[in-house]
């Protein structure tokens, strides 16, 4: 859909994309100044596999500081961004035939890496009655023999739902007593409104000796292109993590990883104006969707995506969210994702990554398009 969009770009249409995963703001200035004067002072070379020892003691600063986890620079490894952190966790605890249980709607690389280390995808459906929080009967209904881990997002793409402590306590106490290890993707912390994030690490030492938590700078700092995400995993498993990494990539990029030591350090209000800009749009978001005649959408507490159900205008001339995403594409110019890419059909995800003004006029022509559908 990003690919199309583009493509309609650059032929001269007027496209409003709705479709990015990354927020929209520049990379704070002080970030890309210590890039380029680790560049000039010849900061280019390798640097240890699992991440320089600066930018590990930043991340356990960080954790103990936000995020309420006690943790050495043994426990971190530093990778090209969250999704190898994800993909080295996977590939380190899962063996072939392993379950691994993940809550739909879901972003699709879980399942694909879970594939990719031999292991099957268990998926956990959550209601948008729920806001998509699990409930715990599904969750443990779905465990089995073979279900070696849990993985979960919160906040989450796509929904933008911000799982509650007590759902967190849940999934913890259970991830204990069936013995199980809990992938904790919380790529989105700092991106929350109205709610508090809770690091699942951070609910006592049994869950965090069978945690792996992912965290990054790609989408708190606006430094997706820069490709430093971090793992915080019990020693045994950060080594795994780093030696199979040693054989994969290597370092992370050594001047992006300076630039992530001071991302980490940025006083609070640098990021706070990005996160109430986000807050702002997404209430405009919310205001205008649900002026459109029964659009359900549920009000996101974190990440910059709202998950609207477009069931009612399907079915007719439009036979499902992903003929609805071309259609709003092709003929209304408006980029959004359909939820079945997520395991959501019926759904779009449509991101605020864009100016106000987009979002403006983004939403009145999707507003138009879905009305037209109606006879
Ligand atoms: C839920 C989730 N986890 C992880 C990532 C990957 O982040 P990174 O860009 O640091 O690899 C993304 C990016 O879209 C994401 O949506």
């Amino acid at each position: 859909m990003t690919a199309r969009a583009r493509a309609l770009v650059a032929e001269g249409h007027d496209v409003v994309s709705f479709a990015a995963g990354e927020p929209d703001f520049n990379t704070p200035e002080p970030v890309c100044h210590a890039a380029s004067e680790a560049i000039r002072k010849g900061f280019t070379k390798y640097t240890p596999t699992t991440g320089i020892p600066d930018l590990k003691q930043a991340v356990v600063d960080k954790m103990a500081r936000e995020n309420g986890v006690t943790v050495r620079p043994e426990n971190v490894v530093v990778s090209c961004g969250a999704k190898q952190s994800l993909f080295n966790a996977i590939m380190t605890l899962v063996d072939p035939g392993d379950e691994v249980i993940v809550f739909a709607p879901f972003w699709a690389t879980y399942s694909d890496q879970i594939k990719l280390a031999g292991g099957t995808p268990v998926v956990v459906a959550t209601r948008a009655t729920d806001d998509f929080v699990p409930r715990l009967e599904d969750l443990t209904a779905a465990i089995t023999a073979k279900t070696r881990a849990i993985l979960l997002n919160s906040p989450t793409n796509p929904t933008g739902a911000v799982y509650p402590r007590e759902t967190l306590k849940e999934i913890a106490a259970t991830a204990i007593r069936h013995d199980l290890w809990v992938i904790a993707d919380e790529i989105y912390e700092r991106l929350v409104y109205g709610k508090t994030h809770t690091s699942l690490a951070s609910l006592g030492a049994e869950i965090a000796s069978r945690t792996v938590t992912v965290v990054g700078v790609s989408k708190s700092y606006s430094m997706t292109g820069w490709r430093i995400g971090f793992a915080v995993a019990p020693v045994e498993v950060a080594k795994a993590m780093g030696n199979l990494q040693d054989q994969v990539t290597s370092n992370p990029t050594s001047f992006a990883q300076k630039g992530a030591v001071v991302a980490l350090g940025l006083p609070n209000e640098t990021m706070e104006g990005m996160r109430g800009e986000f807050e702002g749009r997404r209430d405009l978001v919310l205001r205008k969707l649900r002026a459109i005649p029964d659009l359900d959408v549920r009000t996101p507490g974190g990440a910059f995506y709202v998950f609207p159900d477009v069931r009612p205008y399907l079915g007719g001339e439009i036979a499902n969210d992903s003929a609805l995403a071309e259609a709003l594409l092709e003929r209304a110019r408006v980029a959004t994702i359909p939820g079945s890419v997520f395991q959501a059909p019926g759904f779009l995800r449509l991101s605020y990554a864009a100016s106000r003004h987009d979002i403006d006029r983004g939403v009145d022509r999707i507003a138009e398009f879905l009305v037209s559908l109606r006879p």
